[in-house]
């Protein structure tokens, strides 16, 4: 029963105290995510993650976030993942095997460690962050994507972007890339599908990958709601598609969302497009000032992966550190998590 559920899991923190303390994301179901001591998006929670004191570390999302936790905490820290099956099927569209294959297949057309700098985007796997720390590149999260691209274009003429290709394509874009100078990398294909020409004239390669959920909305879903309320405002996270975050009011991360429409005017009309646990939540929480929030899609859009992580899970997870026994614990070997390091540790001092 769900009343039974939140007692263990209230019971079982009680008794572990300082010793752990749980991460939540945005994207949380609410019976788990009532539970986290901190909430966030996934540049927050890696900072946090960063700087916890406790002997173990629940996050409540999915594998990369906990690699990322295991990666910035000290070594005897510990990092759990509540369910081991919580992905994320964007990180898995780009993997070290095919991110080798591009650098080398680049090296045909140009020198890719002085022309290149591959950036690679938080939902990514360890070991893509570690290629990145080798390669002199760096991570971004959708909150800081623009700040790291201007750091990444400093140092080499040109980006491969790797795994979103629309949250490179937005975050180019709004540091005044031509969209005739991005080029999609189909990892696929040989050369990306590219010819060598068009590689050379790109000055950001943008992996073909994308988000199931963010990739639900469209344009259209846009123009009839503001037929209907012309006054009202959208919001957009920039794993949407291009035209979805070209017609939107604002666009940014889960944490922005959120503290945008906390601070807009009592009274206001949004339209989100973001997961739908998010956009439940805040619908809930402005409602008493009179703000409407609606989800930007007619289909259910939730992060099945992100929804894997229930107060089962939790509960088991907490009960059996009480007991002595650590499960689910998430470990990148440690040769990569220092290369990986490199890479985030250069995206915390860039943001
Ligand atoms: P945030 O960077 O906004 O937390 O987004 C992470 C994510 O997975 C969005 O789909
Ligand atoms: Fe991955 Fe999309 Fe889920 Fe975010 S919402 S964790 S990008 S699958």
């Amino acid at each position: 029963k769900p009343e039974e559920l939140d007692a263990r899991i209230r019971a079982a923190k009680a008794k572990l105290g300082k010793r752990a303390i749980i991460l939540g994301h945005h994207y949380q179901r609410e019976e788990v995510y009532r539970h986290a001591d901190i909430h966030g998006d996934s540049l927050m929670l890696s900072r946090e993650a960063a700087r916890q004191d406790a002997e173990y570390i629940v996050f409540c999302g999915v594998h990369f976030m906990a690699e990322v936790a295991d990666i910035l905490s000290r070594p005897e820290q510990i990092s759990i993942l509540p369910d081991l099956a919580a992905g994320c099927s964007m990180a898995d569209m780009a993997d070290i095997v095919k991110v080798e294959r591009a650098w080398r297949e680049l090296a045909q057309v140009l020198d890719p460690d002085e022309q290149v700098t591959p950036v690679t985007y938080i939902n990514s796997a360890a070991d893509l962050k570690a290629f990145c720390g080798e390669h002199g590149g760096i991570v971004c999260t959708s909150s800081n994507a623009q700040k790291i691209l201007q750091w990444a274009f400093a140092r080499r003429e040109k980006v491969l972007f790797f795994p979103d290709e629309h949250l490179g394509r937005w975050s180019g874009h709004q540091l005044g890339i031509p969209l005739e100078e991005m080029a999609v990398w189909d990892p696929d294909l040989p050369l990306g599908g590219l010819t060598e020409a068009q590689i050379r004239n790109a000055r950001m390669l943008l992996w073909k990958g994308f988000c199931s959920v963010h990739q639900m909305f469209q344009p259209a879903h846009i123009e009839r709601w503001r037929a209907a309320h012309p006054e009202g405002f959208v919001i957009s996270h920039p794993e949407s598609s291009f035209e979805v975050c070209r017609q939107s009011d604002h666009v940014g991360s889960t944490e922005y969302i959120i503290k945008t429409i906390k601070a807009a005017a009592p009274g206001t009309r949004w339209l989100v497009g973001t997961e739908l646990n998010l956009v439940n939540r805040l619908a809930e929480e402005v409602k008493a000032e009179g703000k409407v929030v609606e989800f930007m899609s007619p289909m259910v859009c939730m992060c099945s992966t992100m929804f894997r992580i229930d107060p089962e899970h939790l509960a088991w997870t907490l009960e059996s550190l009480v007991e002595g026994r650590v499960v689910n614990q998430i470990t990148v070997p440690a040769e990569e998590a220092a290369l990986a390091k490199v890479a985030l540790q250069r995206m915390l001092d860039v943001s």
